[in-house]
């Protein structure tokens, strides 16, 4: 498990800027990671962008950040944003839609990207797709992950997350070395507060109701690649690279 890429331009949008490539891949790849919370996409997200070289570009990361940084650095849409997040709630869809327009140039990373919790409705999905025609750009697949329901329970109750480096790690399948403490930079791991059972109800129902449509909609446009997102991390992503590979 290598440290995650920096990500300042996507985390913190306005002018902030990151070294990433400028271009010079043979194949940038452009993907969406589809999958219930907890389903392991920011796992996956993480071997793909060490082995694809693309970027991580998730919407959650955005509010997490937003959450350790000084109240008066967070604007009112951001800090009512929060709260949804910590209910378990999906932040309205004009917000996080502000969030991804302020950063579109992350869409022409030179390493290409992976989206990972956006879109998450019909409504962002379709914004997506005027986004990317508008700055002449096209995705290559769409990851659709897939696991049983007490799965991804398991999967979310045991996560830790490092409070410095964001990387992520789980009691039972993934410890870190010492316990509570990051491999990678050595900061406190901590439980997500929409990891409390009451939360990952609500995410669970707000999956099924607003984000597995989705699924019909990227199908609709020949973009789904659907995944068993059971087995082991590498398992799964030697099946997500063989997937994308074998499409058309
Ligand atoms: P977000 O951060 O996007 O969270 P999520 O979709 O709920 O996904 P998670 O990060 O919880 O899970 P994951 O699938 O990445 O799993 P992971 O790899 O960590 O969103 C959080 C909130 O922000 C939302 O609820 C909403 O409020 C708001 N939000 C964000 N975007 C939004 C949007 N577009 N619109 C509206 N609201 C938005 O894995 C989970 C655990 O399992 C880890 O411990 C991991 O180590 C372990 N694990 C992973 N893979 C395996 C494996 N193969 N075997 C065993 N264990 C595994």
């Amino acid at each position: 498990m290598s440290q995650p890429k920096e990500r300042a331009s996507w985390i913190k949008g306005g002018k902030a800027t990151c070294a990433v490539p400028e271009g010079g891949k043979a194949k940038p790849w452009r993907l969406v990671l589809l999958g219930a919370p907890g389903v392991g996409k920011g796992t996956q997200a993480e071997l793909l962008c060490e082995r694809l070289g693309t970027c991580h570009l998730s919407t959650g990361d955005i509010f997490r950040a937003a959450k350790s940084s000084a109240p008066k650095e967070r604007t009112p849409a951001l800090e009512c944003a929060l709260g949804y997040m910590q209910r378990g709630e999906l932040v309205p869809d004009a917000t996080v839609l502000d969030l991804v327009r302020e950063r579109k140039d992350c869409l022409h990373c030179g390493g290409g990207f992976l989206l990972d919790g956006f879109p998450r409705t019909v409504k962002q999905a379709e914004a997506l797709q005027q986004i990317l025609r508008q700055e002449k750009l096209a995705l290559d697949g769409v990851l659709d992950y897939e696991l049983p329901t007490d799965e991804v329970i398991k999967r979310l109750s045991g996560r830790r997350t490092c409070a410095g480096c964001k990387a992520v790690f789980h009691v039972l399948t993934r410890p870190s070395k010492k316990e509570g403490v990051c491999d990678h930079c050595g900061s406190k791991l901590y439980q997500r507060e929409d990891d409390r059972p009451e939360s990952i109800r609500v995410r669970l129902e707000a999956y099924a109701t607003s984000t597995a449509p989705l699924t019909d909609f990227y199908q609709r446009l020949g973009l789904l690649v659907a995944v068993s997102a059971s087995g082991s991390p590498e398992e799964i992503f030697q099946r997500s690279i063989a997937a994308l590979q074998a499409r058309p």
